[in-house]
């Protein structure tokens, strides 16, 4: 099964990626966490991409597509499929991938929208942390950890917020995700794939919904 999960900055795309990849033996494939890498690494690719990032603007479409069509090959071979987590993010984008997939014999099932207002965006964006160790996602009020200071998974006591998590480049984010992304989703739409999702709900009540509207229930 391969599926793509789509929403604006903070909409709870990788909580429910993550979710997902446990469940069913998919591979989580997140374009943001692959330009973190990046950036981690000091590579010339991740100093291009911390600018960007930093702006909230886009990476350019032709590196994006170079990226993921390298680890959905991997993800094929290794997986039972895939769910791609912040990429098609630009009609280019999801053109190339119908094209990349169709020469494979490949295909993605369902694209699940999460529906999310503005305003709870920048309160969820204000509030993640990640574990610095194992990269388990948290929020100092929707999802705290069990033992405070204490990831629930490693028990590392390292956390992470992300430099992009500020107002002025959540701002940047949430309208190039108006101008560039939403877009796309008649594209899914027409194609009969589109499954929207009221994320407003909770993160139980969102996995709920994912597994109805993929059948999966
Ligand atoms: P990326 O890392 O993809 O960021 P994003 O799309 O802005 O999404 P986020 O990771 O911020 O949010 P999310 O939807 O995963 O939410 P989460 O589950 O963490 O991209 C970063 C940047 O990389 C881009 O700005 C761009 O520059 C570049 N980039 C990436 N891909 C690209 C591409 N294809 N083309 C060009 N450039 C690209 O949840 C958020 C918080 O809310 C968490 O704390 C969570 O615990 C909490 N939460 C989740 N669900 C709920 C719920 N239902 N109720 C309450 N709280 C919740």
């Amino acid at each position: 099964m391969n599926l793509i999960i789509l929403g604006p900055p903070g909409a709870g795309k990788g909580t429910q990626a993550k979710r997902l990849e446990q469940k069913y033996g998919l591979v989580q494939l997140s374009t943001g966490d692959m330009l973190r890498s990046e950036v981690a690494s000091g590579s010339e690719l991740g100093r291009q991409a911390k600018e960007v990032m930093d702006a909230g603007r886009l990476m350019p479409d032709d590196i994006m597509i170079r990226i993921i069509g390298e680890r959905i090959e991997q993800a094929q071979r290794e997986a039972n499929g895939f769910i791609l987590d912040g990429f098609p993010r630009t009609t280019a984008q999801a053109e190339a991938l119908d094209a990349f997939l169709a020469e494979r014999g490949l295909e993605v099932e369902h694209a699940i929208e999460l529906r999310v207002d503005d305003e709870a965006l920048v309160d969820r964006i204000s509030g993640r942390f990640t574990c610095a160790k194992c990269g388990e996602g948290y929020h100092d009020r929707h999802k705290p950890t069990a033992k405070e200071g204490v990831c629930d998974v490693c028990g590392s006591t390292e956390f992470v917020r992300r430099a992009d998590d500020n107002p002025d480049t959540v701002r940047a984010r949430l309208k190039a995700y108006h101008e560039q992304t939403a877009p796309i989703l008649p594209h899914y739409e027409k194609a009969g794939k589109l499954r929207v999702v009221d994320g407003m709900a909770s993160i139980d009540e969102v996995a709920r919904q994912i597994e109805s509207v993929i059948g999966r229930s």
